[in-house]
């Protein structure tokens, strides 16, 4: 088992990652806090690893609140149903939340523990591969809103986050390489060697080879946590991780949240801003090429799908969360392993990008 720590004072916790880890008995019953747990689920990952999440728990008292799934079911509704089956089930302030899924659970189960009774104990146990390389790491929890993604939440650290790379033999092929997008963008963001590693070995990760996974987990949560620690609270720094985003959720926008997966959208974002770095003269090509290459290679697409009107994406981008001043603020690389967060970029040179996109 590979423990990783996320420095965040008294809210440090571990993060245990490795390959066939749930189902180990009492793993985390060093992170429940009282005598009651609620696991929160959905009807797909629940009947795949409830019972050996629960011979990890011990022995305290296990309710299941199982969710549909989907993140269209990741509203206010849903958290709504979330807060009655505690209420039902006379949970209190000692009792802990365990998400068992994706990012949506993770999200959503997050906010119910940020929120119920001023805010309780929780663990992510995360089965997607982005959830274990990104959601389930740095205390982002929320839900959606009718206008938009992630309106409404609440920084809430979890206890532990425990991460099964088994779990991720039952992911369909799309979720898993909408995983790998995330991994890609850790590289460009923080590390070169990081990159190269993952150029080495783009075979073994195509085919799940466990030992593989797990070290690049691993290496995805370490640059994740090292940044969380630094801004907690996304006050500065943290930003970088959005690297391809604002393109992304432009994307994801123009297309009613249907044809891209996130992970897609954001494997797209990442080459739309490499290329802009490019067009801004502050990335060589031969970099661009190299991270088109790599995505590409990953199954992940690197192309804007023919439907989308570059003016009305760079209309999208201009109403972003990351907008100041009315000044696009954009994550772009300065070479592979460095980033820089500008808002010095033209409109026109964003158009143009898109437009070539
Ligand atoms: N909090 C954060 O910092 C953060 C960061 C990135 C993304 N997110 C959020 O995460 C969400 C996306 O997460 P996601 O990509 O994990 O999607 P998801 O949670 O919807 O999971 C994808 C699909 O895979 C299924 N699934 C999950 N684990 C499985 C398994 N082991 N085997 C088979 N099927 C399985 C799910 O039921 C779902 O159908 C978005 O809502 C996004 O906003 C949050």
């Amino acid at each position: 088992m590979i423990e990783l720590k996320v420095d965040l004072g008294a809210r440090s916790y571990p993060i245990l990652i490795g390959d066939g880890l749930l189902g180990t008995p009492d793993l985390l019953t060093p992170y429940i806090g009282g005598r009651q747990v609620a696991v929160v689920t959905n009807t797909t990952v629940g009947p795949l690893f409830l019972d050996q999440l629960k011979a990890s728990l011990g022995s305290v008292a296990v309710d299941v609140i199982e969710l549909k799934d989907g993140e269209r079911f990741k509203t206010l509704d849903t958290y709504a149903s979330v807060i009655d089956a505690l209420m039902g089930k006379r949970h209190n302030r000692t009792t802990t939340l365990v998400a068992l899924g994706g990012g949506v659970i993770g999200d959503l189960a997050g906010f119910a523990a940020a929120t119920f009774q001023r805010g309780v104990a929780f663990v992510q146990v995360p089965t997607t591969l982005l959830a274990q390389v990104d959601a389930s790491v740095g205390g982002k929890t929320g839900v959606n809103h009718s206008s938009g993604k992630n309106m409404i939440g609440a920084f809430h650290q979890p206890r532990c986050v425990l991460a099964d790379t088994a779990t991720l033999a039952t992911l369909p092929a799309r979720e898993y390489r909408a995983g790998l997008a995330e991994v890609v963008k850790y590289g460009v963001i923080w590390s070169a060697q990081f990159f190269a590693q993952l150029e080495g070995q783009i075979d073994a990760l195509n085919q799940r080879d466990a030992a593989v996974l797990a070290e690049v987990i691993r290496e995805s949560c370490a640059i994740k946590a090292e940044v969380v620690a630094e801004d907690e609270r996304e006050q500065g720094r943290r930003a970088i991780l959005n690297y391809g985003h604002t393109f992304a959720h432009a994307l994801e926008t123009l297309t009613g949240y249907e044809q891209l997966l996130h992970g897609e959208a954001v494997a797209i974002g990442m080459v739309l801003a490499a290329d802009c770095a490019c067009r801004h003269d502050l990335l060589d090509e031969a970099s661009v090429q190299r991270i088109r290459n790599l995505v590409g290679a990953l199954g992940l697409p690197t192309e804007m799908p023919d439907a989308i009107d570059p003016s009305a994406a760079l209309t999208v981008m201009g109403m972003d969360k990351k907008v100041v001043d009315g000044r696009l603020r954009l994550v772009l690389p300065e070479r592979i392993g460095a980033v820089r967060v500008t808002d010095q970029v033209e409109r026109a040179t964003v158009l143009t990008t898109l437009e070539a996109g």
